[in-house]
């Protein structure tokens, strides 16, 4: 039997999956790291920790699934996109990773703009929007307010591909992540000579671009010895961590939609052919299959809301001591389970780290609007899902705008997990939610391709076709539907309204 490595270089964690060609997972492993968050709108990692992290993980399930490094037939990558290692002629880190939720470029992308003859003008060419979390704003970032660490750059890397780096001494990166530094011909899947001569980047402090199922590299001597693997295992271009939730999920096909629940929440449509917004309200990325796209709109702080609400309130002490047999965010969903649909008027806005769809707003930050006497921990917790809920729908309507339409979304990462959540969804959607028979996403997704860089599949569509399937079916209940239309409303108007003050606060 053949094998199959998936890692997802995660915001969080790293997750490592073995899984064996059927698609069957034989074992998973995950690593928690830190985030630095040094000032508000600010996001760092250390680049060590997804390294111990891929290290630890891969030796776990190895261990776990009783497998030897023979069977292992190849290995994918995918991670969290836009993020920024600056290594120096050594191959060392500079400085810490400026990440994808970091809102520190707001500045330098007014300057790309300006460099381009303005925001219409750059969209154009770059088919997206020069937003603050991309990679290219954080290159000019360091070279305008790091001078030194600038001139000691010689390469520049995505999460996913350090850690390809690591595991194998070779630079190189893959088509849909590479879209997200917006450095790239979206239409050629090359780096743009144009975009980078503009910016005064030189081509080869990037690495070299591959197709997804593409072998790029083979694990070292170096690599081997740390983690199990045999030396000589071929790794994969892989994946940008939404392209490979997407591949994870069968979204290969025109006319399928996603909505990713992750810390960040993407809606996700395939496309055969490169279709942008003259906008730049969505991104028009590569896609991890040759010859095909996707657009995709995000909520920075998705699931991460959830998160940060859970970590923040925690649960009741009295909660947390009637059923032992369920973890944390089981018990905050029975919690919120008990606030009814619309949590009595209590509306949360999810900005906790700026915005990037539908408002591009570094500024932006959260709130919970509507406070009144009824309320209690329920409602707060309720809100903050059919927040975020109401931001993914924002992301569906510009969607729709552009004639992306499907009758059905697959929803999956670990807020579907959720029943409740997969209910307010539905019904602030007013849209059917399916969910699929595997939930590992990112790491499926890079497993997948893996297989087809191996030869184990044809192609990403066999495998997915093979593999996946749907295995629930929620419908829209028209009373809640009613409720949440009124109420989204609200929320629509809020930012309007907020705006000025978000940017006052700022610059406080
Ligand atoms: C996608 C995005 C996030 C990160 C982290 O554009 O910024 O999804 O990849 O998950």
């Amino acid at each position: 039997m053949n094998y199959l490595i998936g890692l997802d270089i995660g915001t969080t964690s790293t997750k490592c999956i073995l899984m064996d060609s059927s698609g069957k997972l034989t074992a998973s492993a995950v690593k928690q790291y830190p985030l630095d968050i040094p000032k508000p709108g600010w996001a760092q990692q250390n680049p060590e920790h997804w390294w111990e992290a891929t290290i630890w993980t891969i030796k776990e399930v190895l261990k776990k699934s009783k497998k030897d490094s023979q069977d292992v037939c190849a290995i994918g990558l995918s991670g969290q996109m836009h993020g920024s290692v600056f290594l120096d002629k050594y191959g060392k880190v500079i400085r810490p990773a400026i990440i994808w939720c970091d809102q520190r470029t707001a500045e330098q992308c007014r300057t790309i703009y300006d460099i381009f003859g303005g925001e219409k003008k750059f969209i154009s060419i770059a088919y997206n929007k020069a937003l603050a979390g991309f990679t290219a704003p954080k290159i000019l970032w360091l070279r305008k307010m790091e001078p030194e660490n600038y001139r000691k750059m010689e390469k520049i890397l995505l999460p996913k591909d350090y850690i390809r780096y690591r595991l194998s001494g070779t630079y190189a990166t893959e088509t849909s992540d590479a879209s997200g530094t917006i450095l790239m011909d979206i239409k050629e899947r090359k780096w743009s000579k144009e975009i980078l001569s503009g910016l005064s980047i030189k081509e080869d402090l990037l690495p070299k671009i591959f197709e997804s199922h593409q072998i790029s590299s083979y694990i070292s001597g170096e690599a081997a010895g740390l983690t199990g693997l045999l030396k000589g295992t071929p790794i994969v271009g892989g994946a940008g961590d939404q392209a490979g939730g997407a591949i994870g999920s069968g979204i290969v096909y025109e006319g399928k939609v996603s909505d990713y629940l992750g810390t960040s929440g993407a809606i996700f449509a395939h496309l055969d052919s490169p279709v942008y917004d003259r906008k730049g309200r969505v991104h028009c990325f590569c896609h991890a299959i040759p010859d095909a796209w996707h657009i995709m709109a995000v909520t920075l702080s998705a699931a991460g809301s959830y998160r940060w609400y859970f970590d923040t309130f925690g649960l009741s002490g009295k909660e947390s001591l009637e059923d032992k047999k369920l973890s944390g965010y089981e018990l905050l969903n029975k919690e919120a389970e008990k606030a009814p649909a619309g949590s009595e008027g209590l509306i949360f806005l999810p900005y906790l780290s700026g915005e990037r769809t539908p408002h591009a707003d570094p500024n932006a930050r959260g709130v919970f609007f509507g406070l009144s006497y009824i309320h209690n921990r329920t409602h707060f917790a309720r809100s903050v899902m059919e927040g975020v809920s109401y931001s993914q729908y924002d992301c569906l309507n510009l969607m729709k705008d552009l004639g992306i339409t499907s009758d059905k979304i697959v929803l999956f990462g670990g807020g579907a997990r959720s029943a409740l959540w997969r209910r307010i969804t539905s019904d602030i959607f007013n849209t059917k939610i399916v969910t699929l028979n595997v939930e590992e996403g990112p790491a499926y997704g890079a497993a997948i391709l893996a297989g087809v860089g191996a030869g184990v599949y044809k192609n990403v569509r066999e495998a997915t076709d093979r593999i996946i399937k749907e295995v629930s079916e929620i419908s829209p209940e028209p009373e809640n539907v009613k409720k949440y239309a009124g109420h989204y409303k609200i929320y629509r108007s809020l930012y309007g309204s907020l705006k000025n003050e978000f940017e006052k606060l700022a610059g406080t």
